[in-house]
């Protein structure tokens, strides 16, 4: 697999894993006004041209905010979505980001794993974060 940033060429691939992954998932649409998004960085997964997973954050200031993270159902626990995280990880180092944070899932217990295996801490919560079915969010944060 190699790492890429996030290209046209990717769009389609990135929506067909949203689709798969999400209960709300971002339009394609909306993954398109990426591309010209100074204020985002993406990790694109690709292995013999397919994307098969993605990271992207977006940064203010000095704080950077994970949007999404998702790995292809058939490529899922073989290290994927850790080697795409630990790409936006390095890139917040690199640029001396202050924090990188997330919400995620109450009951996401494969994402909650990834981000802990990262170092990122539970700081708090957000109650009824989630509008279709009301679940909480945990705020997690991994500090520089
Ligand atoms: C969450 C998700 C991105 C993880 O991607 P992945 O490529 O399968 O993750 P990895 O294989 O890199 O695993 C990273 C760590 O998480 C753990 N993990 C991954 N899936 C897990 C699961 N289903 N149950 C328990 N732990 C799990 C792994 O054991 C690994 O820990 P380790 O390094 O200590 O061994 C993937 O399950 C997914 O796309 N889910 C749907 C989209 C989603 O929920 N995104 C997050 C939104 S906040």
């Amino acid at each position: 697999m190699i790492i890429d940033n996030l290209k046209a060429q990717y769009i389609d691939g990135i929506d067909s894993i949203n689709r798969l992954s999400f209960s709300d998932p971002w339009s394609k649409n909306l993954m398109e006004q990426e591309l010209d998004n100074p204020n985002c960085y993406y990790a694109v997964g690709v292995d013999d041209g397919q994307v098969v997973g993605y990271a992207g954050m977006t940064v203010i200031a000095d704080e950077a905010n994970i949007t999404n993270v998702a790995t292809h159902p058939d490529c899922r626990q073989q290290g994927i979505g850790k080697a795409l995280l630990g790409k936006l990880i390095d890139i917040c180092i690199e640029k001396n980001f202050f924090l990188i944070t997330l919400e995620v899932r109450k009951s996401n217990i494969a994402a909650i794993s990834l981000y802990e295996s990262l170092g990122f801490l539970v700081e708090g919560e957000r109650k009824k974060y989630y509008s279709d079915n009301g679940e909480d969010a945990l705020i997690m944060t991994r500090r520089f």
